[in-house]
């Protein structure tokens, strides 16, 4: 086992811990390398899919948060031939929800929401896509 220490939002901790509880977690720790074998197995899953693929990004962001919005719809502009079509809802005074129709090869579905995901003033993403054929089966990051 190594040991790290890291920094975090005080809001974020205290989410985290809040579903550890709901969870009957007794530890953090335990809790933290759960989390993070999650993260990396949805990365890897999200890498191996291939091929033509249909699907929704759905985009949760703070609009008071500089640029979000700019920076958000250049991205949508760069990769407009792989958008069918995208709903913006005011979900609240501070969050919008973005949901991104996209249809394309996923390499191109994939960089496109990983550059998404990247940008501050977001605070969730999620790809939920299919593949374009006989065969359907619905996967969600
Ligand atoms: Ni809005």
């Amino acid at each position: 086992m190594m040991r790290i220490s890291m920094s975090l939002p005080k809001k974020l901790l205290h989410e985290f811990d809040e579903v550890l509880k709901d969870r009957g977690y007794q530890s953090r720790s335990k809790g933290i390398r759960d989390a993070l074998k999650d993260y990396i197995v949805r990365y890897q899953w999200m890498n191996e899919m291939e091929g033509e693929r249909v699907g929704i990004v759905a985009v949760i962001y703070d609009h008071h948060y500089t640029d979000v919005m700019e920076d958000l719809t250049d991205i949508q502009h760069d990769y407009r031939k792989y958008i069918n079509a995208v709903m913006h809802v005011h979900m609240s005074e501070k969050y919008c929800l973005e949901v991104i129709v996209v249809k394309g090869d996923v390499k191109y579905i994939r960089s496109f929401t990983e550059k998404i995901m990247r940008l501050k003033g977001v605070e969730h993403v999620r790809l939920t896509s299919t593949a374009v054929g006989e065969n359907i089966e619905l996967e969600a990051d």
